[in-house]
């Protein structure tokens, strides 16, 4: 057997956690844990699914041990891997992320324009805490971070813990829509290649193959020009992510070189979004009606029994076999691919070194390695250094609590892009987030 691990899931009152656990368990001989700890500063939230939990790892590992916890030193002090998706203010916070926007015509979304930038700033005082306290103790802890909006948290990360190679930050967008690739090519995704290149929820494939060396992206790119562009597990997704996946193909009958990911929706159909878009019933309203739900639902069945017996195991094909697969190339220095996040140091040769670029890679005992792209082209090199530019001044709004880079940083923001509005969502967000993060008007 593999050397087992121990590990620490952060945030783990998410309705994302019974699907990682059942992935994990479903995947023990992959990545066998010798420990669990469940750390919630919440733990309410997680008391709903603790049951379901602890019995997917009685029924497939009961020589794990298992610990819930709402101490960080005790969450931190002895594991070998962090799985990370904290949400910082939970749903109740996310929800206004997305709702405030649209008060001013602008996108409310949870990773992308004003609500964004507003969960960043959440996420980066969240995650500063977990790394401290982690790395009191343990200099060697990988921290798998999923805390959102991953490109705001890696950049702010990386500045603040420059030389620190143990924090990998992902994404599941691209490996999500290369499952979807493969469902429409008719082959095994588990065979496919991809290269790609951007910053996290704003890059581009522009090359898929499998690992015998056949091309599949012409053949892709055709399909696409005909057929609709359907999320791999279309059946059980909304109208609002099917709507997502469909303009896809419309970004590609504008410029149909490369596929773009999904959430470069926002920032070429914001109007369009912004009509489509209830101001009182917003994603995540949606998902705590359907996705949160459906997970509350099988867990309730749980609680109190000695056994799992015959409920069902929850799996997550994407989120959670990414974050095992990834706990398992860096556990046994694998070098498997993945579409990766990390420092650019000329990997993308004409766009900033200290950017956090998301491009094809491996992960291994010495984190990521990321393939060297070579240049971009003008139009995705311009998008890129104007969103890389509003990623950096959000970070350093934070980091020096300085409202004019706040303005700044939304003002840049191509689905904000009007100083009279950023300043007007700036000062709703600034409200209603004052338990999380505040700014200082120095100049006035
Ligand atoms: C995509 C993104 C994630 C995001 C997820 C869920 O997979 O890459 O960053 O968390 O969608 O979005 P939803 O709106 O369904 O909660
Ligand atoms: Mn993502």
């Amino acid at each position: 057997m593999r050397k087992t691990h121990k590990i620490t899931v952060s945030g783990a009152g998410s309705c994302r956690t019974p699907a990682l656990i059942g992935t994990l368990m479903k995947m023990k001989d992959r990545f066998p844990v010798s420990k669990v700890v469940f750390l919630d500063k919440d733990l309410k939230r997680f008391h709903k699914i603790e049951d379901y939990c602890k019995l997917l790892i009685k029924e497939f590992s009961p020589e794990t041990e298992i610990i819930v916890t709402d101490d960080l030193d005790v969450g931190y002090s002895d594991c070998d891997f962090v799985f990370c998706q904290m949400r910082v203010g939970q749903n109740a916070m996310r929800s206004l992320d997305e709702k405030i926007p649209l008060k001013y015509g602008l996108v409310g979304q949870e990773t992308c324009g004003p609500g964004g930038f507003a969960y960043g700033m959440r996420s980066i005082g969240g995650m500063k805490e977990m790394v401290d306290c982690v790395r009191k103790y343990s200099k060697d802890t990988w921290i798998l971070n999923y805390t959102n909006p991953a490109a705001i948290v890696g950049l702010a990360l990386d500045m603040l813990y420059p030389d620190d190679k143990r924090i990998i930050n992902m994404c599941d967008q691209p490996y999500s829509m290369m499952v979807s690739f493969a469902k429409i090519l008719g082959v095994d995704p588990k065979t496919l290649r991809a290269r790609y290149f951007g910053l996290n929820h704003f890059g581009w494939f522009t090359d898929l193959y499998d690992t015998n060396g056949k091309n599949y992206f012409d053949q892709l790119r055709n399909f696409l020009k005909d057929h609709d562009f359907k999320p791999y597990n279309a059946e059980q997704r909304t109208k609002s992510w099917l709507d997502t996946y469909l303009r896809v193909n419309r970004m590609m009958k504008c410029v149909p070189e490369y596929i773009p990911t999904t959430y470069l929706q926002y920032y070429f159909y914001a109007d369009e979004i912004v009509k489509e878009s209830d101001p009182n019933f917003t994603r995540a309203d949606e998902t705590i009606l359907t996705r949160e739900k459906e997970v509350w639902d099988v867990c309730a069945k749980a609680v109190g029994r000695e056994t799992l017996g015959d409920l069902e195991v929850l799996t997550s094909p994407v989120f959670g076999s990414m974050m095992v697969e990834v706990a398992e190339s860096i556990a046994y220095d694998l070098k498997n691919e993945f579409i990766v996040i990390t420092k650019n140091n000329g990997m993308i040769d004409n766009f900033p070194s200290e950017a956090m670029v998301e491009v094809a890679g491996v992960l291994g005992k010495d984190g990521v390695t990321g393939y060297p792209f070579g240049k971009i082209k003008t139009f995705y090199k311009g998008l890129m250094e104007n969103q890389f530019a509003y990623e950096k001044l959000t970070c350093e709004a934070w980091i020096e609590k300085d409202y004019t880079k706040a303005l700044e940083a939304l003002a840049l923001n191509r689905t904000v892009n009007d100083f009279d509005k950023a300043k007007a969502v700036l000062d709703d967000l600034m409200e209603a987030n004052k338990d999380y993060w505040y700014l200082e008007k120095r100049d006035v």
